[in-house]
């Protein structure tokens, strides 16, 4: 049966949902898709969809409730969900969308869950040809399509001299506020003890079956990053963002030949916070606020304690607070023989909303738009976003707002390269 809607978004009352909701009304019109909002509280949705660009349609559909679920899946061709925490309220809503051939997107960061996900669904995801593709928002497309985008660009450079890329870092800076619903997203981590399930395994969403990354460590201290002025230091979405990288790794792994120049599996991939002060107890305090953090992420007590005081689900940032917020990463992507190619991620506004939308919406577009989702890949299944839109989504995201660049036209070359080597020209 013919599907009525391009996409449904649900969530859609939510703090990010509702932003989400505006956004998706806006370019639906644009782009003449039919779209529906979904979400629990029937009464909510009706007051939202009356503030929106253009008419809507509703579905309800709680969380739990298959029947809704399956309703809503039937008639959509894609699911656009940012109702978090995902472990808690996505379930259902996946499964639906693998037995309804119903192709899915989240802004997610919960890797544990999306873990149980890829072995509950992905196979049977992959023979319907259904693509389920979490963590299309700030976590982890930066990452994750950072990642792909320097290999691919390397590559264009380096093919000549063959000198294999061997590390790809990452250095975040980053200005905004929490979410309400972020924070009751990692209360709802700490109460079910998954901060150390993630800690323990560096490969956690490959399959075993797949040839495995070059995975290093997460960082427990700042270090001086080789090209770049300034430090790294540990940064908490490192342990999640890397281990999606890591999926994209080995997916590709299997698609490559295996003598492909620079095999992408080979690449050590690895984040932090970008911290420009050479004190060392600048970087030194960082690291002590992000173990804390970390520690916050691992301790019931202290999760107990911060769910009394800290902003409520439904609640986030002021508007001035999330404009005047920004996401900028640096790229450091560096070769077998020493040399060095620098990229840039920026995009204006908060992490947690502004740039998850912008980032969610591009992505998104490469599956509802018919002409963008011709140029994707064939690959179904539980899928990373770096895997499942290449090119795609670097083009939207360029086109759309957000800087992708590599940072000099010279790459730095050490007296160890050959002398024929290439002298990058972008
Ligand atoms: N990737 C990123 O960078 C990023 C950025 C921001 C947020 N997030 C994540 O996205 C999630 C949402 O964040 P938020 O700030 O929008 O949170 P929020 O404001 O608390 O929104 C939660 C949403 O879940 C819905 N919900 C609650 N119980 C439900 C149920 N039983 N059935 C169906 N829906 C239900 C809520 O509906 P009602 O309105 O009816 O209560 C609301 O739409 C969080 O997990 C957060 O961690 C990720």
């Amino acid at each position: 049966m013919p599907k009525k809607y391009d996409l449904t978004v649900y969530g859609a009352t939510g703090f990010t949902g509702v932003q989400a909701a505006r956004a998706f009304a806006d370019v639906s019109q644009r782009h003449g898709l039919k779209i529906a909002i979904s979400g629990r509280n029937h009464e909510k949705l009706k007051s939202l969809a009356a503030t929106l660009s253009r008419p809507v349609d509703i579905l309800v559909a709680e969380s739990t409730d298959k029947k809704a679920l399956n309703h809503l899946t039937k008639q959509s061709k894609l699911v656009v969900n940012l109702a978090g925490p995902f472990a808690k309220y996505a379930p259902h809503l996946i499964a639906s969308c693998v037995e309804n051939r119903c192709n899915y997107i989240d802004i997610t960061g919960e890797a544990t869950f999306i873990g149980e996900m890829i072995e509950l669904h992905h196979q049977q995801a992959q023979k319907s040809g259904v693509r389920i593709i979490p963590f299309c928002g700030f976590d982890s497309i930066p990452s994750d399509i950072g990642w792909y985008y320097m290999l691919r660009e390397w590559r264009k450079r380096f093919l000549h001299s063959n000198e294999a890329c061997q590390k790809i870092s990452a250095l975040f800076q980053i200005r905004g506020g929490f979410n309400g619903g972020t924070i009751a997203t990692a209360i709802q981590l700490a109460k079910e003890g998954k901060a150390q399930v993630l800690s323990r395994n560096l490969t956690l969403l490959c399959d075993p079956n797949l040839p495995l990354p070059n995975a290093g460590a997460d960082w427990i201290a700042p270090r001086k990053i080789k090209g770049l002025e300034g430090y790294g230091a540990p940064f908490f979405m490192a342990p999640i963002n890397t281990r999606v990288v890591r999926r994209s790794q080995s997916l590709f792994a299997k698609d490559e030949l295996p003598l492909t120049f620079s095999p992408s599996r080979d690449v050590l991939y690895e984040e932090g916070l970008y911290v420009k002060e050479s004190v060392p107890a600048m970087s030194s305090a960082i690291s002590t606020m992000l173990f804390a953090l970390n520690i916050f992420s691992r301790s019931k007590i202290l999760a107990a304690v911060v769910e009394k005081i800290a902003p409520k689900s439904g609640s986030g940032p002021s508007e001035e607070n999330m404009n005047s917020g920004f996401a900028k990463v640096s790229y450091v992507a560096t070769g077998e023989r020493g040399s060095i190619l620098q990229g840039k991620f920026r995009s204006e506004g908060d992490p947690g909303n502004r740039t998850t939308i912008k980032l969610l919406i591009q992505a998104a577009l490469c599956l509802a738009l018919d002409e963008e989702r011709k140029k994707l890949p064939e690959a179904s299944g539980v899928l990373t976003p770096a895997y499942a839109f290449r090119d795609v989504l670097i083009d939207r995201l360029i086109e759309n707002g957000v800087q992708l660049s590599i940072d000099s036209p010279v790459v730095k070359l050490t007296a160890k390269t050959k002398p024929h080597g290439p002298t990058a020209s972008d």
